[in-house]
């Protein structure tokens, strides 16, 4: 079921009286990303994953977006659905999300999966890089910029035996609005370090990363595993950056283990 929440497009599957579990989707994609996830937790679980504001079917307004501005998103979607302390479930972006909502406010989630995503904010050469993609997108439109980033997020057996699904993302994304994906690059280029806060989190958290993620690789998140107490680390095979949607498999077995311990 879809629900408009402050303008945000929210896909609600299962029932609602069961442990939610809010899925936060990465940059430049929408909530579909989860769906191999959705389709086996919705029958336990109360699957709540939008789009968020600017990226897919959720409106990018005047465009100009923080990475506080997505955490209080995240926050209305909690309060006007009431969600009892659910499981915070984010990719990269999402992820960047999630890390920021925990720092703030940790005691509102039971628990918490990090997917292919890193805590440190963007230095020099990253902050260079997110301004010249807005300026890529201003004069040559989105459809290049779309083409070469999902290109790298992708591991090569995906886009080699899967072509029809990864054309498919690369044209979903083209079809962004600009305003909104150029906000998310800008919020994205002016987030908050959360490196910090890792060794303080206290709820469970499970780390994935792609074996193969040329973005947020192992080398990142390993050590970023190792800062928080209660957390397991599993390294996804045969996938770039985008596990949940390369390796279903891998991802959902790792996911239904952690769920298990809690
Ligand atoms: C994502 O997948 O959300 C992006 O790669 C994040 C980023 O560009 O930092």
């Amino acid at each position: 079921m879809k629900k408009i929440i402050d303008g945000l497009s929210v896909n609600l599957e299962g029932n609602n009286n069961n442990k939610p579990i809010i899925f936060v989707h990465g940059f430049p994609y929408d909530s579909t990303m989860w769906q191999s996830q959705i389709d086996l937790l919705k029958e336990k679980y109360f699957c709540v994953a939008y789009d968020i504001r600017g990226l897919g079917e959720s409106p990018a307004g005047q465009g100009q977006f923080t990475m506080e501005s997505f955490v209080d998103d995240l926050e209305t979607i909690i309060n006007e659905l009431n969600l009892e302390k659910p499981i915070l479930c984010g990719l990269s972006m999402g992820g960047y999300i999630a890390l920021r909502a925990v720092e703030k406010f940790e005691d509102k989630f039971s628990a918490i999966i990090f997917c292919d995503t890193r805590a440190d904010a963007d230095g020099n050469e990253g902050k260079l890089k997110r301004a010249a993609a807005i300026k890529r997108i201003d004069s040559e439109g989105l459809a290049p910029f779309t083409k070469d980033f999902v290109t790298n997020c992708f591991g090569e057996n995906f886009k080699q035996n899967n072509k029809n699904e990864f054309e498919n993302r690369i044209t979903k994304s083209t079809a962004f609005n600009p305003v909104g994906v150029k906000g998310s690059l800008l919020a994205m280029m002016g987030r908050n370090d959360t490196t910090e806060y890792l060794s303080k989190i206290k709820i469970p958290a499970l780390i994935l990363c792609g074996e193969f993620d040329a973005l947020t690789p192992p080398s990142v998140m390993k050590p970023m595993a190792e800062k928080i107490k209660d957390s397991d680390f599993v390294l996804i095979k045969n996938s770039g950056h985008m596990s949940p949607i390369e390796n279903p498999k891998e991802v959902n077995e790792a996911i239904i283990k952690f769920l298990g311990k809690l």
